[in-house]
């Protein structure tokens, strides 16, 4: 079952509709198209609809405007009622109309995410020790579902790529002992962690083998594969497979004869380059969830990253990924821009000559209206993450549609609320069993 917002019934229509969308300037600016970071440099407050900034300009506080603007892609009924809009009726009732309209779009076009109901495992100590709240959640629903689609398809055996920790191989080879599980990640230390969690819990090798390897779209790896599963029908996992993974495990699974299922959620990946949008520089999903309380500290730090990358534009210095390097900012950082910026340059090698603490204090100066600016830029562009998730997940579906599979699925699976990035894509190849 494909799950499409309320108003669609065709998912050819709503593709159509998303791809549309995602194609607009706007979505595109805050996409990826500028960086927030660059927004001094390409204009890109300037690049916004002129009634919209004009708009946000009459609210006395930014954050108040972040907060509305993120209520807006919420339920719409819980909204209603909510003190906060309440208090603020007035202006809310002034948004120009061409705002509501492109909220209201966003809202629409965004797959829902309201928690399918389904099977939950429980859990011992042993196994949540070591788990975050939201991966407890996130794996007492997984293993349940990945060993109910197992059962009913008399599949036996479950490939884990990008397995991590071992929070999802370890737990499945733990309560289902008559599972074998290979767990597939690229990273040694996380083999290693993985391991030593089996081991910590009793867990055999003979029933959770471990490989370290990228996943590549390499046929070594499809052998290695192959010669574990030893003629066994697979189950393909992978949870919170980010980057390129998961277009690998796309065609390892399309292409693998001995895998027959598979089920993965998904976390930033690329959207195929047909439907046009793209997250370079889109801030992932999970912070979706930290972007609800906007905080002072995050939108200052936010100013002056932004007035920083404009003053070395300015200043014609070019800074090559391999020098940035990893500055943590301290707090007598944030006293004001010149602080802030000196740190940057000494961490950076640049020579206060280049730059002159007049020039700092005039680009602060030149600047001061962005600091309500720049994070109401960052807000936009994280409000997009629903859509251009949507567009992931349809990329995929549409993809395992076309290489003729027997049955694709796109669903939320876990709680929203608790994993923003909630949406699996499950595919069968054969007919057989029930589903
Ligand atoms: C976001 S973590 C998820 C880990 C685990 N599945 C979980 O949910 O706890 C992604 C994992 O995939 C691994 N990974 C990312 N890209 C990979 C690739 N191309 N090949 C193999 N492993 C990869 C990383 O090393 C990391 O352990």
């Amino acid at each position: 079952m494909l799950v499409l917002p309320s108003h669609y019934t065709d998912p050819k229509k709503y593709t159509d509709d998303l791809c549309e969308f995602i194609a607009t300037p706007l979505i595109h600016q805050l996409t990826g198209g500028i960086h927030v970071n660059d927004s001094l440099i390409y204009g890109a407050w300037e690049s916004l609809p002129q009634d919209w900034t004009r708009y946000w300009s009459s609210w006395t506080d930014h954050r108040l405007v972040q907060q509305d603007l993120l209520d807006s892609i919420e339920d719409r009924a819980k909204l209603i009622t909510t003190e906060y809009n309440e208090n603020h009726e007035e202006l809310l009732q002034s948004r120009p109309e061409t705002l509501v309209a492109w909220l209201q779009k966003l809202y629409s076009l965004a797959l829902p995410r309201i928690e399918r109901e389904g099977l939950l495992a429980e859990l011992p100590d042993a196994l949540t020790r070591r788990m975050k709240t939201k991966k407890v959640a996130e794996i007492s629903k997984a293993t349940a579902y990945v060993h109910d689609v197992c059962q009913r398809k008399e599949i036996t055996r479950v490939v884990d790529m990008g397995s991590g920790q071992g929070y999802l191989s370890v737990s499945l080879a733990y309560l289902f002992p008559h599972l074998k599980i290979l767990a597939i990640d690229g990273s040694e230390s996380q083999i290693a962690g993985s391991q030593e969690f089996a081991t910590s819990v009793g867990v055999p090798e003979s029933r959770l083998a471990h490989i370290v390897h990228w996943i590549d779209g390499s046929s070594n790896l499809a052998q290695k594969i192959e010669s574990w599963a030893d003629g066994h029908k697979c189950m393909l996992v992978g949870l919170h497979a980010c980057g390129n993974l998961s277009d690998h495990m796309l065609r390892y699974f399309v292409s693998m004869p001995c895998i027959e299922t598979l089920g993965r959620d998904f976390e930033k990946a690329r959207p195929h380059p047909e439907c046009h949008g793209t997250d370079d520089g889109l801030p992932s999903p999970k912070q979706l969830g930290k972007a609800r309380r906007p905080t002072n500290g995050n939108q200052r730090r936010r100013l002056y990253r932004a007035i920083l990358e404009k003053v070395l534009y300015d200043k014609g210095i070019t800074i090559t990924a391999e020098q940035r390097p990893a500055w943590g900012i301290r707090k007598s950082d944030m006293i004001d821009f010149t602080h802030f910026a000196h740190r940057a340059m000494e961490c950076l090698g640049i020579n206060r000559t280049e730059i002159t603490t007049e020039d700092l204090k005039e680009y602060e100066e030149r600047y001061r209206d962005y600091e309500g600016r720049i994070p109401i830029l960052w807000t936009l562009s994280i409000l997009c993450c629903k859509v251009v998730e949507s567009v992931i997940a349809m990329d995929r579906y549409w993809y395992l549609e076309e290489q003729g599979l027997e049955k694709v699925e796109v669903f939320p699976i876990f709680d929203s609320k608790v994993s923003p990035r909630n949406l699996i894509v499950v595919a069968q190849k054969n007919k057989g069993g029930s589903w």
